[in-house]
This record gives C-alpha cells, structure tokens and sequence, in this order.
C-alpha cells in the first residue's frame, strides 16, 4: 500500500455568519507526515472534519485519487471516506460498547469479513497500541490516555491510507506522548499512509513531520517543509514555538496588533528560536520510510523557492541522521511498559 495526495485548494468554511477560515490551500505529500498547529479554536478539528467530508465548505475543492471530495455524490464520498483512518480528539468511542467492539465496528460496517477474521485484526491493533487484556472494558471505566489509544485502534482496522490526528498528544504525559508519536512514524514506515497531525505540542512538532502548516486569523499562514516553519522569523510563529505569553496570539481571541506590539515593546528583547531538533526515525527492524525519500526529492526541487535560513536548516538536516526514540526492546504504548523499557508511570 502507498500513500495517496490530498490536494486542498480555495476551501472557506463558515457557520451561518461566522467564517472559521477563507482560503486554505495546501497539498498532503503522498505518504508523508504533516503537522497543523495554530490557537485554540482557530478551526483546526473544523478542517479535520471537512476532510472528510462530514463538514460542507462554501468554497474550494478536496482532491483524493482525482475525485473532489466536495462536490462528489454521496456514494462516492462513502467510499472515499474508507480511505480516512481518524482519531478524534476524545477517542470518539461508543460509551455502551466495549473495547473489542468498538474496535471491530468499522469492519463490521464496511466489511465483509467473518468474526475469526475480525477478531485477529482487532486483536492484532489492540497489541500494537498496548490494549491487549482489555478488551471488555466499557470507555466509562478507563483513562483518557487509554480511550485515544483505542480510538487509534479503532482508527487502524480499515489498513487507510489517509490518517488524520485531532490532538493525539493532549491529555497525555510526556512520556506516552513520545511513546505515541513513535508509533506513527513506526505506522507510517510500515504502510506509507498520509499522516495529518493536530497538535499543540512542540516537541511533537519539531520532531515528527516532515511538513508543518499553521491556521491564524482566519487563515493558512503557512504550510511548507517543516524547517521552513521550525526557522520562521514571523512573531506568530516564534511566539507558538517558544510559548510565550508575548505576541499576536491572545488568550481568549487573537489580539489586535497595537497590542501586540506594545507588548513585544515592553518585553524588550525576546529569546529567538529554539534550535532545530533531529527527526524522529522509524525503530530498528522498521521498514525504510519511503515518504523520507520522496520528500528529499521535492524539496529538493523547491529548493530555490524558499527562504535561506530555510535552505540552510535542509542542507544541516542532511548531515545528522534521524534517530528514533528508543533503541532498546520493543517500545510499548501499555500503561505498564516493561520496567526495563522505561520506569513505570501510569496516565
Ligand atoms: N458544528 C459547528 N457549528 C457551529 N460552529 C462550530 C461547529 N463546529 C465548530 N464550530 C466553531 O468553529 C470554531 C473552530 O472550532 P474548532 O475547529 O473546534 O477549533 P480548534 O480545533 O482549532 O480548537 C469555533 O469557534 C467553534 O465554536
Ligand atoms: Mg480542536
């Protein structure tokens, strides 16, 4: 199986009078992992879900395997809905079905498959996200870090090619957080499927895609390479990657730019950005990532189109391989990984 392009173009959402976005326009490489980061409530889980069709935009288009998801007739966007693994940002379960059935209900829906077939599937995807043993619990009885790991079982049954995540990080400690984006590139080198990630967490962004966008105000204010971001001058983009309480970005809504500009007057001089960190590798015995290698190519070809320190930050990242982040025995999602693995801490 190979990833397959999501190609958005023109796309503007609203709710009645209230636009959340006008615009977008951006490609999902084939295969690769992206990242979207932007405020709360700037609509980042409305693009999720207008991806795959449950939300209607205005304007634009969506293209997957040369259909456009927007304007498509309902049959067709119900088999092109099948290509989309999502993990929701509470894990979506189903609160009076069990851990099994939950998992099973996409095969049984869009499959034919028997209960034996089914059953080494679900099994197999609760083993890999560290589930095994707990399959007749109901959601209302285990923790949230338990609930979005069933949800990316849940998400994974269907083999898509297409995986979008809504905030997989939140709610989660630092330490499963590592643990849970190891797993996806681990997933992506063993089936090339497009990755879009929702986050808020830095780290996750500095260190997993290989493309990174940001929606503010109302808008893409980017989406490239992901060093063309991680070495961005843009104050949004240096407050976002530093945290800091200085900037456009608001509390409540984004602040208007006098403000803004007050505060980063008063603040004085303000720390740039972090240093560019490694990308996280797929772990040993993993198959070879090709999106690693497509992505070399076209950014190699666009090479000329982006800023120097872009450019620069590329050509350094070539020089320092990859590294994942355990070397050790396999790494686990379990709420109990192996002492040996890592010291036991719960969620
Ligand atoms: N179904 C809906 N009907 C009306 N407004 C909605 C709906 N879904 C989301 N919104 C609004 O869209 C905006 C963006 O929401 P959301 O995508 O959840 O933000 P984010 O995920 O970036 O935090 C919010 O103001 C929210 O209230
Ligand atoms: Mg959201």
């Amino acid at each position: 199986m190979t990833g397959v392009e999501v190609k958005v173009e023109g796309l503007t959402k609203s709710f009645g009078p209230a636009n959340i976005w006008s615009d977008v326009t951006l490609t999902l490489p084939a295969g690769e992992v992206s990242v979207l980061l932007g405020p709360s409530g700037t609509g980042k889980s409305v693009f999720l879900k207008t991806l795959i069709g449950l939300l209607k935009p205005e304007k634009g288009s969506i293209m997957i395997h040369g259909t456009d998801l927007v304007r498509c007739n309902e049959s067709t966007l119900y088999e092109i809905r099948k290509l989309f693994g999502v993990l929701f940002q509470d894990g979506a379960l189903f609160g009076s079905m069990n851990l099994y059935d939950n998992i099973a209900f996409p095969l049984r829906e869009h499959t034919r498959k028997s209960e034996t077939q089914i059953r080494d599937i679900v099994f197999e995807k609760m083993e890999l996200v560290g589930l095994r043993g707990d399959e007749n619990k109901l959601p209302g009885e285990i923790s949230g870090g338990m609930k979005k790991r069933a949800g990316l079982a849940r998400a994974l049954v269907l083999e898509p090619e297409i995986l979008l995540f809504d905030e997989p990080d939140s709610g989660l400690d630092p330490v499963r957080t590592a643990y849970l984006n190891q797993t996806i590139i681990d997933l992506n080198a063993q089936t090339d499927s497009t990755c879009l990630i929702v986050t808020h967490d830095i780290n996750t962004a500095q260190t997993v895609p290989g493309n990174i966008g940001l929606l503010y105000r109302k808008h893409l204010a980017m989406f490239g390479p992901r060093e063309q971001l991680l070495t961005s001058e843009e104050p949004v983009v240096a407050q976002f990657l530093n945290g800091r309480r200085q900037g456009p970005i608001g509390m409540s809504e984004e602040k208007d730019s006098a403000q803004a500009e007050r505060e980063m007057a008063e603040a004085g001089e303000l720390e740039g950005l972090p240093p560019l960190k490694p990308q996280l590798a797929a772990s040993p015995g993993m198959p070879d990532r090709q999106a690693v290698h497509r992505r070399r190519e076209r950014v190699e070809a666009m090479m000329h189109e982006l800023p120097e320190p872009t450019q620069r930050a590329i050509r350094e990242s070539y020089d320092r391989a990859p590294e994942p982040m355990v070397t050790g025995p396999r790494h686990t999602l379990a709420e109990d990984p192996p002492t040996d693995v890592y010291p036991r801490i719960r969620d």
